[in-house]
């Protein structure tokens, strides 16, 4: 069975600066992936040349075996990946509602875009109450919360998510992955998560990646980079007893 998604020695350039190195990963149809790095290291980068929102100047992106490398965002979300964007960026002065449904404008099937909104309040208790309030009025966790709904709304079968828990509070944090970790199981959706917090990433990925100035420099299942020493050096600093 060939991979949901395939990256297949990917190089991104920022006018003279080299930015993606030749990165190759999978993400399996169902899988939870987590691809850990410094800042600064092409975690986003990396995103950005999945979702078609930066030129990839070498190699291969592939969803369910297409070459999507040269296609438009729309296409790709068409075909089935999604996004939960860095900083959760919600439309501030649009409502909850709205922004759920900008989350399916690729999508021409009305009755199965109300059955889905009817879905994701049912999911998301916190957002059928605020339907109506202006998302930039939310606060970080429930637009935390409608980001990754909104990412739900095109019925994808691949969530890109850049750093969901970025300052959010301890609690809140858990919360978030928990939550993930649910859809995941609930929707099958695969789910390609970015994270600093390699630990807690790992906790409910089955495997990972991890970048270091454009380049894959460590991959494996959850629990071997967990155990490796590499890891715990370079990315998980002195949390984490000898
Ligand atoms: N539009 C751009 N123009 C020029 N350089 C860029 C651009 N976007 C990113 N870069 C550079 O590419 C490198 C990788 O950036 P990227 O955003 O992918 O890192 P990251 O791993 O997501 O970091 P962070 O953890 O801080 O979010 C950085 O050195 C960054 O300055
Ligand atoms: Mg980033």
């Amino acid at each position: 069975m060939s991979d949901l998604l395939a990256l297949e020695d990917v190089h991104v350039s920022y006018g003279p600066f080299h930015a993606l190195r030749g990165v190759g990963l999978t993400v399996g149809e169902g899988e939870i992936v987590s691809l850990l790095g410094g800042n600064a290291s092409g975690k986003s980068t990396t995103m950005k040349a999945i979702l078609g929102l930066t030129r990839v100047r070498a190699g291969v992106v592939r969803l369910a075996g297409e070459d999507v490398t040269h296609r438009s965002t729309a296409h790709r979300v068409r075909a089935g990946i999604s996004s939960v964007p860095e900083a959760r960026r919600v439309f501030p002065e649009m409502t909850v509602d709205e922004n759920l449904r900008a989350g399916a404008y690729t999508r021409r099937d009305r009755a199965g875009v109300a059955d889905d909104l009817d879905r994701m309040r049912e999911l998301f208790p916190r957002l059928a109450e605020r339907r109506r309030q202006q998302a930039g009025t939310l606060s970080g966790g429930e637009q935390q919360m409608l980001a990754v709904a909104r990412a739900l709304m095109s019925r994808p079968r691949l969530v890109c998510m850049d750093e969901p828990t970025m300052g959010l509070a301890p609690r809140l944090v858990d919360q978030v992955l928990d939550e993930i970790a649910r859809l995941n199981r609930e929707l099958g959706v695969a789910v390609l998560l970015v994270e600093q917090q390699a630990e807690l990433a790992l906790s409910i990925a089955s495997r990972g990646y991890v970048l270091a100035t454009g380049q894959i420099a460590l991959r494996g299942t959850a629990a071997e980079l967990l155990d490796d020493p590499r890891i715990h050096e370079a990315y998980l600093g002195k949390a984490v007893p000898a």
